[in-house]
């Protein structure tokens, strides 16, 4: 296999561990504490459906999080996403430069992840992120990489196939939260924000230092995670402890965004989870995203709400959501807090 070397689009060399990605003390991953015990479910699609509802449902209420086997998305497929993201990534800089940008709102973008430290310095993430709709695809299709050759058309294919994948996850949590099948897919409105996100995690010299993606959770309603095989990173809270997510063959990671468990009114989550840096391999995720139209009005179902379960959260329009974490400036933090109801 080709190895090739990574170079930031924006970097002056090779990636080197600069103080610009040394995180303060107390944003450092701490990796000896990771638990090995635990991990989160996996779950066979080929299983009876009532069985996976049910096994999604217990997920989605204990973990936020959970793998998907035998989703019916053709391996081969999978893997020319992966490689097609992995070579743009690998892209001299100056052919990556013209999709750069800070401006968060750009429909394609190419850009850095940050946090603050103490004294309002920014502190890079360890690694690159490139981001675009992956549907309707139309009108922005133009706009995609023409390096590598097959970059838009393997991305079309590939989000026909997320398509199909969204609309059955949606189904079978509406189902376990004891919706009709359809439920949330119409409450995300009719023009659902859906967008794809590559993340390239170059290996660090010391991943005690650094991350690659800060502790977040997903805005959006659900996510559906390509990652790269036989090397972890992600990490999710579970009982107040970070657990890695294995890397298992032709798997998705699937795990549900603050829409969800404002809809679920709080009884599925939207889990903080991470991604952590490895000393001698690069990984690569591709994260599809559904998120809801900008005009739907997301609160608590009615259905799920009754005396013992009142309204957790104030009815808004996810508009309204968005200008919250715009705000933000990519710092990631939470903003579903602002929309809960005090009693
Ligand atoms: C994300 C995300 C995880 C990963 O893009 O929101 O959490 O493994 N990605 O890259
Ligand atoms: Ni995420």
């Amino acid at each position: 296999m080709e190895t090739k070397i990574f170079r930031l689009v924006n970097g002056s060399g090779p990636l080197s561990l600069t103080p610009k990605y040394i995180l303060p003390q107390e944003k450092r991953p701490k990796l000896s504490e990771i638990t090995i015990l635990a991990s989160i479910p996996i779950i066979d699609l080929k299983e009876p459906s009532a069985l996976v509802v049910e096994q999604i449902s217990k997920a989605c209420e204990e973990y936020g999080f959970f793998q998907i086997v035998n989703h019916g998305i053709p391996v081969e497929l999978c893997d020319k996403m992966m490689a097609v993201i992995t070579d743009f990534f690998e892209l001299p800089p100056e052919e990556k430069a013209p999709f750069f940008t800070t401006d968060l709102t750009k429909q394609v973008k190419l850009f850095n992840y940050f946090v603050k430290d103490g004294s309002q310095n920014k502190v890079s993430m360890w690694s690159e992120c490139f981001s675009h709709p992956w549907h309707p695809l139309d009108d922005i299709i133009h706009l995609l990489p023409q390096n590598p050759p097959q970059y838009r058309e393997v991305v079309a294919e590939y989000a026909k196939e997320i398509g199909v994948l969204m609309k059955r996850l949606l189904s079978l949590i509406s189902q376990g939260l004891g919706l009709e099948k359809g439920c949330l897919v119409k409450k995300l409105g009719e023009k659902p924000i859906l967008r794809a996100q590559g993340n390239y995690y170059p290996p660090c010299p010391d991943p005690e230092l650094t991350l690659g993606l800060n502790v977040h959770t997903d805005l959006n309603a659900l996510t559906i995670v390509r990652q790269s095989e036989g090397v972890t990173g992600l990490q999710v809270i579970r009982d107040g402890k970070w657990v890695a997510v294995e890397s298992i063959p032709n798997a998705f990671v699937i795990n549900l965004g603050d829409q969800i468990q404002v809809l679920s009114n709080g009884r599925y989550k939207s889990v903080h989870h991470r991604a952590v840096t490895n000393k001698t391999q690069k990984r690569v995720s591709v994260a599809t995203f559904y998120a809801p139209s900008r005009d739907a009005i997301i609160g608590p179902i009615e259905d799920l709400i009754d005396e013992q379960h009142p309204a957790v959260y104030r009815k808004y329009h996810y508009s309204e959501f968005l200008d919250e974490f715009y705000k933000q400036e990519g710092t990631r933090r939470l903003v579903k807090e602002i929309f809960e109801l005090k009693y």
